[in-house]
């Protein structure tokens, strides 16, 4: 049976679909009772549906970088909160273990990441998300943060911005953007650093992929630090879980599914090769299983309703006890 898929939104009709709603719930395993903790709340859906499989008594810890999201989620679930199964804090997942701690929420049965940036977020022009929405160059999950986009496309060298263009954003032209952005400099928009990067590259050059898309998705990177902030989650994630809890990752590009799926593979690796000896290794025992041998893509129908899904990779690993 297909999970409901509930539809947060907001009164301007931004909307926010959650992705791979009922292989998450499957792979988190989610019992009546769980504990459960949701480091990307971002408008909710995810976390309400782990409250409706965790009911009656199932508790949520939902986190948040992005003040705008804990808000609307507050009003969304505000019954849960009211019962008490549902606590909302503002902050990075990067200090997972300390919040877990301040909310006495450990340890736990399951723990989610859906990562990137939600649909409140790239629909809300404001926020300098996307090249599609005329906004500011802003990108900042949470707006209290100090660096935002504008600061790096306007003020950093030449060459630091071609080399973030080319490592976070896998762009081929990095060099040929970063020159053009430095001599017509500066830029007060998305849409202004869109058309910028269209004319640095020559044009669309009949490629579906908007020439932007590559250096926007860098620069949400460095501005987030959005790679050292899932490198920094993972090991917590993995100390808050009871053994037999279940971690559930999605990521929606190839930098953060790497890092999530060389971290898992590293956990759940038995034998441990020794650089320093030629045909030398240790063995040990593994603090994982990855139950997701594969990662768990979107079907066409999910794509085709939801097209941000698009990208999506799930994958999920198990706690094993301790021998
Ligand atoms: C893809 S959305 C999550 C959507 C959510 N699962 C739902 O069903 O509505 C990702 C959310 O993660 C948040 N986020 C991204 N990086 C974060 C971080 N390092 N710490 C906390 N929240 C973060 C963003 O602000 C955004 O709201």
């Amino acid at each position: 049976m297909e999970d409901r898929l509930p539809i947060a939104a907001d009164p301007a009709g931004a909307h926010h679909m959650p992705v791979l709603l009922s292989q998450v719930l499957n792979g988190l395993a989610v019992r009546p009772s769980a504990w459960m903790i949701d480091c990307t709340t971002g408008g909710g859906g995810h976390t309400e549906a782990l409250l409706t499989r965790s009911a009656p008594d199932g508790r949520v810890l939902g986190i948040d970088a992005d003040p705008a999201a804990i808000r609307r989620v507050s009003v969304r679930l505000a019954d849960s909160i009211a019962s008490q199964r549902l606590v909302l804090h503002h902050g990075d997942f990067a200090r997972l273990e300390e919040t877990a701690s301040a909310y006495a929420f450990a340890p736990v049965d399951g723990v989610l990441l859906d990562l990137g940036v939600s649909s409140f977020q790239l629909q809300t022009s404001e926020r300098g998300f996307s090249f599609s929405q005329p906004g500011p160059l802003d990108m900042r999950f949470d707006p209290a943060q100090p660096l935002s986009a504008a600061d790096i496309v306007n003020d950093w060298e030449e060459r630091d911005l071609a080399d973030i263009i080319f490592r976070y954003g896998e762009e081929p032209q990095s060099r040929r953007i970063a020159r053009y952005l430095v001599k017509h400099r500066p830029f007060a928009t998305t849409a202004q650093l869109a058309e910028a990067i269209e004319q640095a590259v020559g044009g669309r050059r009949g490629s579906r992929l908007h020439p932007a898309t590559r250096t926007f998705q860098a620069l949400r990177i460095v501005v987030n630090q959005e790679l050292a902030q899932i490198e920094g989650v993972l090991p917590q994630a993995l100390n808050l879980l009871k053994p037999g809890g279940r971690l559930a990752v999605i990521s929606f590009h190839s930098l953060e599914d790497r890092i999530v799926k060389h971290w898992m593979q590293n956990e759940a690796r038995t034998y441990v090769p020794d650089p320093a000896r030629l045909h030398g290794g240790y063995n040990r025992q593994p603090t994982l299983r990855i139950l997701t041998k594969k990662p768990v893509v979107p079907d066409e129908g999910e794509v085709s309703r939801n097209p941000r899904s698009r990208s999506a990779k799930l994958r999920v690993a198990e706690k094993l006890p301790p021998i």
